[in-house]
């Protein structure tokens, strides 16, 4: 069985950034994450992760996309901690205690390539067993092979070494075929040749780079695999790739929403995260964001400037133009917007109407209830039926603390109603416009009225 090593203790000096590069974005979750699903994915007995810079939230971050693996959970989960960052190989080293005794292939990736697919490693480990290698790795063509490491080859094409941009000569930098950073690795193979690494170099580290030559330098097979996808296998350096992934990534799955029968007019404007997942014949608009852990159901229309994050929403919801919707539920047929704002928790029910300038809080809301225009719903529980009025606002905070409003069903709310929470507004009754509820007004009832009085001074 195989064994995986994550290298994940770099800053990423080439983000300009405080946070460590695998903790950046993209598509909607941890760069960190993607090589540890792909991993994860191969099915491995151990997996390694090497941290460093920020190790507890980089290990956070691993932690949460194992935990969140649907696997048949045989993977054993071990962080090692380099804690002064000399390099790749210096990282494999840092290692070596948890690598004795393994006897099967190593793969080893690095934490910055987040398109690279388990199917690859596969081939990878097939290739190396097959074979009889001592260290089989990847490589790629590219058009532009700045900053990456280049292969050095012989005139019969066998692989001679590894050499670093920064060491290269210029005629080694007008090499095309790169490093990709994959390897496997028989793992004692690997030990033995770590100890011959130095640090003669232009950046002064250990580099991994350099085993597979100290390893083929003492007679062992070695095998430099020419991978032909290089957008599999881009390594994310700068925030230019990180965009550049972004965008592919971005690209892939709008194909696949589209594939599986989900609508985007304009698909150069929308932006939709990796895990969002959208039901069949529902229409995207230009310019729609979708985001987060999000779920929208089928024949649903999602109109422009929209923008959902961590929401589920049913089928044949419309959402209009300009609305936010955050960590909410949106049942079946409800009609969201324009300008609308839904969030914390919000549940709005089947076939109920936001409309206009409404925002909703941490709110439940009943079938069929309608607030078409200028509403605040904080903190409250509408039953069925319930109309409320333009103007209406549940005055949720007396300064220190939040309360809560409870209207039932078949209720309507006159324009302009204060409703001063706690309060709660009995089925069938109705308040009149411009109303200041302070009172649980009880069921089949008529309130009218503003009954502000001076009743203590407060300071
Ligand atoms: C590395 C390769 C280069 C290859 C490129 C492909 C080396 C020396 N060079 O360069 O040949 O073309 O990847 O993307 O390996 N890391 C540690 N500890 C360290 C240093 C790095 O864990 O001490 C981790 C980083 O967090 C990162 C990974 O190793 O995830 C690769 O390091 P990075 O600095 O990005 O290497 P490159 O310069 O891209
Ligand atoms: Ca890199």
């Amino acid at each position: 069985m195989t064994d995986v090593m994550i290298l994940a203790a770099g800053l990423g000096t080439r983000m300009k950034s405080n946070r460590a590069k695998v903790l950046h974005q993209l598509g909607g979750r941890p760069l960190i994450s993607y090589p540890v699903r792909a991993a994860l994915e191969l099915d491995p007995r151990n997996l390694l992760v090497i941290t460093g810079h920020q190790a507890a939230e980089v290990e956070a971050a691993v932690r949460d996309e194992f935990d969140a693996f649907d696997g048949n959970g045989q993977t054993n989960l071990t962080f090692v901690r380099q804690t002064e960052q000399r390099g790749t190989g210096h990282a494999v080293l840092s290692a070596r205690g948890a690598l004795t005794g393994t006897k099967g292939p190593l793969v080893i990736i690095a934490g910055d390539s987040p398109m690279l697919k388990s199917a690859t490693f596969s081939k990878l480990v097939e290739s190396h067993q097959t074979e009889g290698a001592a260290a089989t790795f990847l490589t790629a063509m590219l058009e532009d092979p700045t900053g990456y490491g280049r292969i050095v080859r012989d005139r019969e094409g066998r692989f001679v070494r590894n050499v670093e941009q920064k060491d290269a000569t210029e005629a080694e930098r007008k090499i095309q075929e790169v490093n990709v950073s994959v390897y496997c690795f028989d793992t004692p193979a690997l030990l033995g040749a770590l100890g011959s690494l130095t640090t003669d170099n232009a950046q002064g580290e250990y580099y991994l780079t350099d085993v597979p030559q100290v390893l083929s330098s003492a007679s062992n097979k070695v095998t430099a695999l020419l991978h032909n996808d290089p957008e599999e296998v881009m390594g994310i350096n700068s925030r230019l790739d990180l965009a550049e992934a972004e965008r592919k990534l971005r690209e892939h799955k709008l194909q696949d929403l589209m594939l599986a029968g989900v609508t985007l007019i304009d698909p150069a404007t929308t932006y939709i995260d990796q895990e969002v997942e959208i039901g069949r014949d529902t229409v995207l608009h230009p310019q729609v964001i979708i985001e987060g852990k999000s779920s929208i159901g089928a024949g649903c229309t999602i109109q422009s400037w929209t923008r959902l994050k961590d929401v589920h929403i049913g089928d044949n919801v419309t959402i209009k133009n300009c609305s936010v919707v955050e960590d909410s539920d949106i049942a079946d047929r409800a009609a969201i917007g324009p300008f609308a704002r839904i969030r914390m928790q919000a549940e709005i029910g089947e076939s109920v109407v936001i409309g206009n300038f409404v925002e909703v809080k941490k709110s439940k809301i009943g079938r069929k209830t309608k607030a078409q225009h200028l509403a605040y719903l904080g903190d409250a529980t509408l039953g069925e039926n319930v109309n409320i009025g333009a103007g209406t606002i549940t005055c949720n905070y007396d300064g220190e603390r939040k309360h809560q409003t409870i209207i039932e069903d078949d209720v309507k709310i006159g324009s302009d109603t204060m409703l001063v929470a706690p309060v709660s507004v009995g089925r069938g009754s109705k308040t009149g416009a411009g109303s200041v509820i302070t009172k649980n007004v009880p069921p089949d009832s008529l309130a009218v009225g503003v009954p502000a009085v001076i009743k203590k001074k407060l300071r």
